[in-house]
This record gives structure tokens, C-alpha cells and sequence, in this order.
């Protein structure tokens, strides 16, 4: 008796793994430009999850990129609400996760690369490491993810190839394994020596790519030479001796702990080195990782279902005035109708339906496995950071950091006869994790601060389009908040404000860095904190 049940748990088990090992949940990230857009769609289409790949100018014009779907990021060809996508890849279960490209960006970014298992990071080849890279670099980084590089544009004159190497590991402090290396660049481009699989990726402008595979490593083959131009060819040489050489091997351990990232250099626009790049980057990228709970360490082959929730968006479909929440399985399988607990709330819920995406249109599923998306119709029953389990009362993962404002405004309705339709949007996207929402203590105003301030013209046209309010923006010239424990008989500045966040928790708004050490200074017994 007891043995068959064993031997169902080991079955079952190992029917997770066969489908944990078959998926790869990753993020790119890149400085606006850097072609994020142009490389994710011809994975796409490479994929044959799409049949064409829509090029980026017409996506600016008319025809709009497949990850892109709210007015806004149609109107300015940019990405601004991180979507998902799932598809295959030569047989694996492909979940990427959109993060905006453009310069500023909001919570939803940050908690997007939390709900990852790699990331890829572009960069272009002319510009190297950039402001928007560095900062999302960091939020990795910080977290540990394996992180690949593609350096893109090499059919365009850029920087040399040593110097944007040099870039990565000085700027962003990671080392760096060329896992190909670029034949000449612009106008010279003839393209790259993949240096594991030891072949030559040509390049032509009709994007007729062709492979040479060499031999021992034999520059001098009499074919090559005819394909390439003999002074070319001899530098490759030279730089790949000197590569194998004196160069950091590639180390496995290095890159799973996001300490090495291996480089590929390609031109995404021509599709060329993509194919190589995903073929390297699906061997090498780690499949679904476990999480810490307040129970301990939590293996995605555990049997018991968890996710976690990260994302809600509300009114995705404007025809259904619905909300959904983005839930990352974290272990065991999720199925249709099953119930769950949620710790937060200390109760039992239905999910009912789960969606998969494809950017824009959705899907139900009846099953799915650790490291994939899944979206919940949620009626106001999840909030960002949930942990959902199978079992009542075994774990939580735990609350995802809450990243403090930069930018603050004041904001009211033009019409004062909106004031409800006004309060609820409010509400709805402070609830989405999109901004926060404070209230002077003085007059009740309502004030709200954000991350990047791209996101009050995203929170302007979201009421306007979604609630039927036309805004009062008012920036501010504040940059901080902190709260504090205790508002009691308290004095402050004249130019700070005083205000509450949703929970009614007291904080100081302060206009600048200044003004808090002022505030510091004048208070030291208040204890003052950047994290609610
Ligand atoms: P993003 O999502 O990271 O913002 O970048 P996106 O893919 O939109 O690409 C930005 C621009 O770079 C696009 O040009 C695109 O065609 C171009 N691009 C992308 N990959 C490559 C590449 O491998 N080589 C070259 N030469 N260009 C590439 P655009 O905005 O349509 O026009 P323009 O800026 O070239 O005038």
C-alpha cells in the first residue's frame, strides 16, 4: 500500500520536473532604442509564434509591436506596461516578461525582474553601457539573476568590441565572457566566430546567413579564406588565440550566481546571431528556481502549488472592465478550479480560470507549472505580493519591496462633479502598485509619487480613458518621502508637507535631500523611514 503510493509521488514528481525543466521565464532589459522591441520580435517570429516580424518603423507608424498594447505605448511607439508573452522555442515553454524600455519606470519594472529567472540585457554596440541599463542592471544584480548580453547594431559602425567588454566589467562590475566575437562592424561587418561551437556565422546584408564549422580551430582553411577578407581573418585569429589564452574561461557557477555574463555580439535587425544566441542562451539559462519562505527554502518540484502574485493590471480589455492579477507558479501545478489559500487575506479562493498570454490576447489554461504566468480575474481579492498555496497555513514568500517615489504632484478632478470616478481610479492604481497616493494632512489634498515620471502621464491618460476624469496635474518640486513612526505635536518646514499614505500611516514629503538632513538635524529623536 505504502509503496504505491510512493511510487505515484515519484511519478508525479517526476512529471514536474520534466516540465520545470522545460521552461525559461526571463526579462530584457535595455536603454531605450537599444532594439529590445526589434530582438523580442524576431524571437518571436524565429519562435513561429508570429508570422511576421512587424518592423519597429511600422510599428511607430501604424502597425504596432506584438508587446505593445495600451494607447499610450501605441501613440509613442514605446512599452510602457510590462506585459507577458509565452510561447515555444524549439521545445521549451518560453515565458518572457516585457519591462519598459523607456527612461523612466515605475514599481511594476522592479517587481517584474523579481518574478524572473535570467535576464537579457542589450546594449548597443555604438553607446555601450547605458543610464536606464545601469539602473535596471542594479535591481538584477542585487537579486543575484544570471544575466546575458546581447550587444546589438554591429551592422552600424560602433565601439570596439575590447572597449564595450571593458564597459560592462567597469561600469556594471560583472565579468564578461565573449561567447562569440564580431568580424569587423559597419560597413566591414562579415560576422562572428562562435567560439563554443567553434563556427563561423556569416553575415549579408539579404540576411542569407551561412555557417562554416571549423576545424581545430584552422583559421586558414583555403574555403574560409574565400569567404572572408584575409586581413579580417588573420586579426579573428590572433584575437581568439589571445581570447583562449589570456581571457576568464566561461564559468558556469559564475554565470548561474550573475557574476559572468556571456556576451554575444549580433545584429537583431537582420536577425543575424539570434538563432546562436538562443540556442547558447536556452542550455545555459537556469530553468525555474526556488524561493525563501518564512518556512524555509521552497523547491519548485515540490508538489504543493504556490505562487506568488506581482502585477495587477486593471482594464486590460477596455470592452471588460476587468483586473487581473499576474501570479508567478513558484511550485507545483496550478490547475483550473482548484482552491488555494491566501496568507495575507487568511482565506480560501477559487481560481476559477487562469489566463496564458500572448501580449494583447489570452487564453484559459487548465494546467500550468513552475516559472509560468498565469492571470487571475480578480475582483478586488489579491494585492501585489500574495502568496497563494494549496495547503491552508504552510508558508508566505513574504511582502516584494516597495520602491520609494522620486516624484510627487498634486492631482484633483477638473470636474468637481467626477470627484468619485476620481477617488475610485485613484484608488485602483495605487491598489496596481502604478503610484502612490498620499493626503495633506493640512487640507486633504491628495498628492501622489511615483518612480519615473513617465508614469503621470500614464496615470493622466489612464483616468481619462478608463474613469472619464480629466486631471489637475501639479508637479512638485519635491524628491523624497519618509515615514515616520509618530506625527504627534510635530513642527515642520513650511515647504514640506505633512500627509498620510492610503493606511493612514503618517510621512514627511521633503522638497529636497537638504531639507530632510535639515529635518534630521532639528529632530534626531524621530526616527524617519524610507521603506513603509
Ligand atoms: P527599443 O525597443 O529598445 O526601444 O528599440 P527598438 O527595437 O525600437 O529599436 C530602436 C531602433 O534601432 C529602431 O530604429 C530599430 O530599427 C533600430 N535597430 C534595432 N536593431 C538594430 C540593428 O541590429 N541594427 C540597426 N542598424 N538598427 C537596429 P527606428 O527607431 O525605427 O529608426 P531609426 O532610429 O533607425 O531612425
Amino acid at each position: 500500500m505504502i509503496s504505491i503510493q510512493k511510487g505515484n509521488y515519484n511519478m508525479k514528481r517526476s512529471q514536474l520536473e520534466t516540465e520545470i525543466n522545460k521552461r525559461k521565464t526571463f526579462a530584457i532589459i535595455s536603454h531605450p532604442d537599444a532594439g529590445k522591441t526589434t530582438l523580442t520580435e524576431k524571437i518571436l517570429f524565429l519562435s513561429g509564434a508570429i508570422r511576421s516580424a512587424g518592423t519597429v518603423k511600422s510599428r511607430k507608424s501604424e502597425k504596432f509591436a506584438t508587446s505593445d498594447w495600451m494607447e499610450m505605448e501605441k501613440q509613442r511607439g514605446i512599452s510602457i506596461t510590462s506585459s507577458v508573452m509565452q510561447f515555444t522555442y524549439d521545445g521549451y515553454n518560453i515565458n518572457i516578461l516585457d519591462t519598459p524600455g523607456h527612461q523612466d519606470f515605475s514599481e511594476d519594472t522592479y517587481r517584474t525582474l523579481m518574478a524572473v529567472d535570467s535576464v537579457v540585457m542589450i546594449i548597443d554596440a555604438a553607446k555601450g553601457v547605458e543610464a536606464q541599463t545601469k539602473k535596471l542592471f542594479k535591481v538584477c544584480s542585487d537579486r543575484g539573476i544570471p544575466i546575458f548580453t546581447f550587444i546589438n547594431k554591429m551592422d552600424r559602425q560602433g565601439r570596439d568590441p575590447y572597449e564595450l567588454l571593458e564597459d560592462i566589467e567597469e561600469v556594471l562590475g560583472i565579468q564578461s565572457f565573449p561567447m562569440n566575437w564580431p568580424i569587423g562592424m559597419g560597413t566591414t561587418f562579415q560576422g562572428v566566430y562562435d567560439r563554443n561551437g567553434h563556427k563561423i556565422h556569416l553575415y549579408n546584408e539579404q540576411k542569407e546567413h551561412q555557417t562554416y564549422t571549423l576545424e581545430n580551430e584552422d583559421f586558414t582553411s583555403h574555403t574560409l579564406k574565400e569567404l572572408i577578407d584575409p586581413d579580417q581573418l588573420f586579426e579573428l585569429q590572433e584575437t581568439i588565440s589571445l581570447l583562449n589564452e589570456a581571457g576568464d574561461s566561461m564559468d558556469l557557477e559564475a554565470i548561474k550566481q550573475g557574476k559572468q555574463t556571456p556576451v554575444f555580439f549580433g545584429s537583431a535587425i537582420s536577425s543575424f546571431g539570434i538563432p546562436a544566441f538562443m540556442e547558447h542562451f536556452l542550455e545555459l539559462a537556469p530553468e525555474p528556481q526556488g524561493r525563501e519562505s518564512n518556512n524555509g527554502y521552497i523547491a519548485p518540484s515540490e508538489l504543493d502549488f504556490s505562487g506568488i502574485v506581482f502585477k495587477i493590471q486593471a482594464n486590460m480589455n477596455p470592452a471588460h472592465r476587468d483586473r487581473i492579477a499576474f501570479m508567478r507558479i513558484c511550485s507545483g501545478t496550478f490547475k483550473k478550479g482548484m482552491d488555494a489559500w491566501n496568507d495575507r487575506t487568511q482565506k480560501s479562493v477559487k481560481l476559477a480560470q487562469g489566463q496564458q498570454f500572448f501580449a494583447a490576447s489570452r487564453g484559459n489554461i487548465d494546467e500550468a507549472y513552475p516559472g509560468d504566468i498565469v492571470g487571475l480575474y480578480d475582483p478586488g481579492l489579491y494585492q501585489i505580493g500574495d502568496t497563494l498555496c494549496g495547503t491552508k497555513d504552510t508558508f508566505s514568500y513574504g511582502k516584494l519591496p516597495q520602491f520609494p517615489p522620486e516624484h510627487f504632484a498634486k492631482v484633483r478632478a477638473k470636474n468637481a462633479m467626477k470627484q468619485k470616478h476620481f477617488y475610485k481610479g485613484v484608488a485602483q492604481l495605487s491598489e496596481e502598485g502604478a503610484i502612490q497616493v498620499y493626503k495633506t494632512a493640512a487640507m486633504e489634498e491628495t498628492i501622489i509619487g511615483v518612480v519615473g515620471v513617465l508614469q503621470f502621464e500614464v496615470f493622466e491618460s489612464r483616468l481619462k480613458n478608463e474613469y472619464g476624469v480629466v486631471l489637475e496635474i501639479q508637479p512638485l518640486p519635491h524628491t523624497c518621502a519618509r515615514w515616520i513612526s509618530n506625527d504627534q505635536s510635530l513642527k515642520i518646514e513650511s515647504t514640506n508637507y505633512k500627509a498620510y499614505d492610503q493606511q493612514g500611516n503618517p510621512l514627511i514629503i521633503f522638497e529636497n535631500d537638504f531639507a530632510l538632513r535639515w529635518f534630521q538635524n532639528k529632530n534626531p529623536d524621530i526616527e524617519l523611514y524610507e521603506k513603509r
